[in-house]
């Protein structure tokens, strides 16, 4: 069994670059087959679930080269396939082949998707869009089965939730459909801005991504073309080493966030201020230095702009060193908490009530052996042994996998002691 192992207080110093973001590398890769020419893609993380996306895109006939964070995928010679099991089934964001499929062939099934446990994830609203564009759905022996015999039109969807995942994939299917399709209470994240960027580069039509209404008008196959698109930098993995800095920096030594976009994590980095971190925000970095005490903030993740639930797990993480009792709240996903069972293993004063943690700290916590439950709680278990007395056990790091890259390296380079180890 492979685990990180971590040796806590050794003091950060140094740089941290941000790398592409997981988000939407997940679905700028389905997105390239309606191109059927050459899609190249700039900073794209070496991650396993784009892996996992490249074996999928090999049995649909697509080449696919990946050095130095390039991606290039050649769909010229693209063909539909049923995947019903293998790599669509090892990461949830499998589920974009369905619109991606639907818009170029009229047809999709596609195995029930995998990824993190965060409670229920339902992709009702998924489903639902599709429908409303003219496709018929099932699901026979734990695949999802669409088809639109004939043919996609433009509809006007207004989503019950703004979510990010049918957002993106009701405007992949709605690419090619006939007339204009609106999608109203759209979510509004920056990686649904990068990918309608990168289908209007392709030829698409889409206007209004980033706002509550997406407008597509449907282009023909033939409209699309191959384009060259550098991926958006992660605002998650960005919050996560911020507030790794936030807890680790050394006393007169800095941590600089660097290849980020500020106003894509503006909610987060007032909460990060309003805890006290002392930080200076620049044009495209974040610098960090040793803060007074930290002080206990309340936090309610919310859609974007709001705070992301994804840096709620990291974050739980800050407050545990934070003078008073905090309250963080998940909106998004209430049972976002598994990281509190673990906190607790580790010596934290937090509990889990309905979908909120209540933190009292500061704490002095101590290694111990934890779980990588899901992908952020894994990342607050790794950033909870930099500051653990003594050294910190992280099991099932495949989840961490799933979404940092290089952690190893990227800690190592600004003076933590973390390293994988067999056991
Ligand atoms: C995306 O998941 C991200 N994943 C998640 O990132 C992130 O936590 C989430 O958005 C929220 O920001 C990817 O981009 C691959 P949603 P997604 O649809 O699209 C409910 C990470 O750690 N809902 O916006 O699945 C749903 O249950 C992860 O990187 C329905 O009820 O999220 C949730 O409560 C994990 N029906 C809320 O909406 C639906 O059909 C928001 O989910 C769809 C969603």
């Amino acid at each position: 069994m492979r685990v990180f192992k971590v040796e806590g207080k050794y003091p950060l110093n140094g740089t941290i670059e941000v790398s592409g973001a997981k988000n939407s590398v997940v679905a700028l890769i389905p997105a390239a087959i309606l191109a059927g020419d050459v899609v190249v893609l700039e900073n794209v993380p070496e991650l396993s679930d784009v892996y996992a996306l490249n074996t999928i895109l090999n049995e649909l006939n697509v080449q696919t080269t990946f050095e130095n964070n390039t991606l290039t995928i050649d769909a010229s010679n693209v063909r539909y396939k049923a995947l019903i099991e293998g790599a669509v089934q090892e990461l949830r964001a499998s589920y974009y082949l369905m619109g991606a499929m639907l818009a170029r062939y009229k047809e999709a099934i596609i195995g029930m998707p995998g990824g993190c446990y965060l409670g229920p994830r339902p992709i009702d609203l998924h489903l639902k869009g599709f429908q409303s564009l003219g496709a018929e759905v099932s699901i026979e022996n734990g695949a999802y089965h669409l088809s639109a015999p004939n043919g996609l039109h433009g509809s006007k969807i207004n989503l019950d939730i703004p979510s990010v995942g049918a957002t993106i994939n009701i405007m992949l299917a709605a690419v090619h459909a006939t007339g204009i399709t609106m999608i109203e209470n759209a979510a509004k994240e920056p990686e649904i801005v990068d990918i309608a960027t990168m289908l209007n580069n392709m030829g698409a039509k889409i206007t209004g991504a980033g706002t509550d209404t997406i407008r597509i008008n449907g282009v023909t196959t033939d409209a699309m073309h191959g384009c060259r698109h550098q991926v958006i930098p992660d605002r998650i993995e960005a919050g996560t080493y911020m507030v790794a800095a936030a807890i680790g920096v050394g006393e007169g030594m800095e941590v600089k966030v660097d290849n980020i976009i500020p106003e894509h994590m503006e909610a987060f980095l007032s909460k990060m201020e309003e805890a006290g971190v002392n930080m200076d925000v620049d044009l495209d970095s974040v610098t960090i230095r040793q803060s007074s005490p930290l002080q206990a903030v309340n936090v309610k993740t919310g859609v974007f702009p709001g705070f992301a639930t994804d840096l709620q797990q990291p974050f739980t993480l800050l407050l545990t060193q934070a003078n008073g009792a905090s309250i963080i709240t998940d909106t998004i996903y209430s049972a976002r908490f598994k990281h509190v069972d673990e906190l607790q293993r580790m010596g934290a004063t937090i509990r889990n009530e309905a979908s909120t943690g209540i933190v009292v700290g500061p704490s002095t916590l101590e290694g111990a052996k934890v779980t990588a439950t899901d992908l952020r709680a894994g990342a607050a278990m790794v950033l909870a042994g930099l500051i653990a007395e003594g050294i910190t056990e992280v099991h099932e790091i495949e989840h961490v996998e799933r979404g940092y890259e290089r952690i190893i390296k990227k800690l190592t380079n600004v003076g933590a002691k973390i390293w994988l180890e067999e056991i």
